[in-house]
């Protein structure tokens, strides 16, 4: 059992002190703090550190021979973590012939930082260090996924809960924004409920609420940013807005680290950007798309076709067994870095009502071929071209569509070849989740963006 230090116990720990060094003593204050270790109520280990404001550093640290190897010492290093909670780091000083204690303390997460030169006598110290985890819960509404992750570090995803509205969408041929927003109100309880138990954490752990606050459909975006607000408020904790597209971008730095400068190619159902970045949190927009987005033309051509919602996915699949045997206009094949793909949606259109006129079947995977190849090809075309002309070498695919495998095979074939460093994330971080948010609102947090209880959505927000 761990119990803070009381008087009754002060003999004996000195007792124990002693055994580590002779000018131990018991002289605690609000700074200087101790933990006791009592196994049947017998003191057989203790803990001493210091808390000064932001720093927390671990003096001494005893355990009882015979009651050694018992997990103790690692139960006492986390009681003191939980005290160090705002705290940005724990230190400690090692003696550096003490390799099972070193062993130890890395297996705790602390690491070398610097040498402590005759510290003990003629015996050098290593100092030691552990950051302080942050833990970001993060939601995500802005579209007809209800999702919360919990991320820590602004890395590792520690877990998430994802909710879709897939089979609604599918029985409606696409999103109806009355019915994604009141699914997200059943929804959102159930997700977070969901996420603590999974990540068997508790509201009290989070340091920091991140949200979605646009752009995206505005009753959606509603649902997880009054949630956000609550939570923030109740817990008295920051709340960090976050550009969903900010999010798609940062998707590229859970299982990779950015790299600057990079070029963004975002691709989602409502955007399609290419965005230059110098530093982090930095995002400068160099070119667009001048009416439907890629994703768009995907789910619009699918439609035409008969395919199911959402259309990427169901197009990509088909393509890879079909042929590239039709005729589709390049769309806006010039020397801008815009993009147009209204067009390319016309072109299917006409193309199918004239292919009936005459009689003849269409061949749908040779034509999602053809529209995969035409749009792919423009999209790699001009983003390759603005990284030669800016000289940028690390080029990052975000966005729905990113998931697609035409896009990032033939990227990463043309990236070798011109030697740009090419990053997308796994499947599951490309489309739509809260894991990007919370990657995200880790970095918007460090450039000071946080809101208060007046927070609204933004349906058009811009990056
Ligand atoms: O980023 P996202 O999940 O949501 C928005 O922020 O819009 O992107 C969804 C879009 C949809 O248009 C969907 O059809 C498209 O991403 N998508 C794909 C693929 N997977 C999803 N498009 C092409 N190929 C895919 N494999
Ligand atoms: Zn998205």
């Amino acid at each position: 059992m761990i119990i803070d230090y009381e008087l009754k116990y002060k003999d004996k720990l000195i007792e124990l002190g002693k055994k580590l060094h002779d000018n131990f003593n018991a002289g605690f204050n609000e700074y200087t703090r101790c933990l006791l270790y009592l196994s049947n109520n017998t003191l057989v280990g203790f803990i001493t550190f210091k808390i000064m404001y932001e720093k927390c550093e671990i003096e001494d640290i005893y355990i009882e021979e015979e009651y050694r190897r018992q997990g103790i010492g690692k139960k006492l290093l986390e009681e003191v973590e939980k005290k160090a909670n705002k705290c940005e780091n724990i230190t400690l000083e090692v003696n550096e012939n003490n390799s099972v204690a070193i062993k130890f303390y890395e297996s705790l997460g602390f690491k070398f930082i610097a040498k402590r030169n005759n510290y003990y006598g003629k015996e050098d110290a290593l100092l030691m260090e552990k950051k302080k985890d942050f833990y970001i819960l993060a939601i995500e509404t802005s579209c007809d996924e209800t999702s919360a992750s919990m991320v820590k570090n602004g890395k590792a995803d520690l877990g998430a809960v994802i909710l879709s509205q897939i089979d609604i969408d599918m029985s409606y041929g696409g999103v109806v924004q009355e019915i994604a927003r009141s699914k997200h109100t059943t929804n959102i309880t159930i997700v977070l409920e969901e996420l603590l138990e999974k990540t068997n954490m508790k509201m009290n752990d989070i340091d920091v609420f991140a949200v979605t606050s646009g752009p995206g459909l505005n009753g959606s975006l509603l649902v997880g940013v009054e949630a956000a607000k609550t939570l923030a408020y109740i817990y008295k904790k920051p709340l960090i807005p976050v550009n969903h597209l900010a999010g798609h971008i940062y998707a590229n730095n859970i299982e990779n680290e950015l790299i600057f400068p990079l070029l963004v190619l975002l691709v989602s159902g409502g955007h399609t950007e290419l965005i230059h970045m110098d530093k982090h949190y930095s995002f400068k927009k160099l070119g667009g798309t001048l009416d439907d987005s890629v994703g768009e033309a995907y789910d619009k051509v699918a439609r035409i076709i008969g395919l199911p919602y959402p259309g990427g996915p169901e197009i990509d699949k088909l393509a890879n067994i079909g042929k590239h045997t039709y005729i589709l206009p390049i769309p806006k094949d010039d020397n801008t870095n815009d993009f147009s793909f209204s067009g390319i949606k016309s072109a299917v259109i006409n193309l199918v009502h004239n292919e009936k006129q005459r009689g003849n079947d269409i061949n749908i995977e040779n034509l999602c071929a053809s529209f995969q190849e035409v749009v792919i090809d423009i999209l790699i075309k001009k983003t390759i071209k603005l990284a030669k002309e800016l000289n940028i070498n690390n080029i990052i695919l975000s966005g729905g569509v990113s998931a697609n495998s035409l896009l990032r095979k033939n990227m990463k074939e043309i990236c070798d070849k011109e030697n740009i460093d090419l990053i997308y994330s796994s499947l599951k971080y490309s489309t739509d989740n809260a894991t990007m948010i919370g990657a995200a609102a880790y970095y918007a947090y460090k450039e000071n963006i946080s809101a208060n209880s007046s927070l609204n959505t933004n349906p058009n927000q811009k990056l």
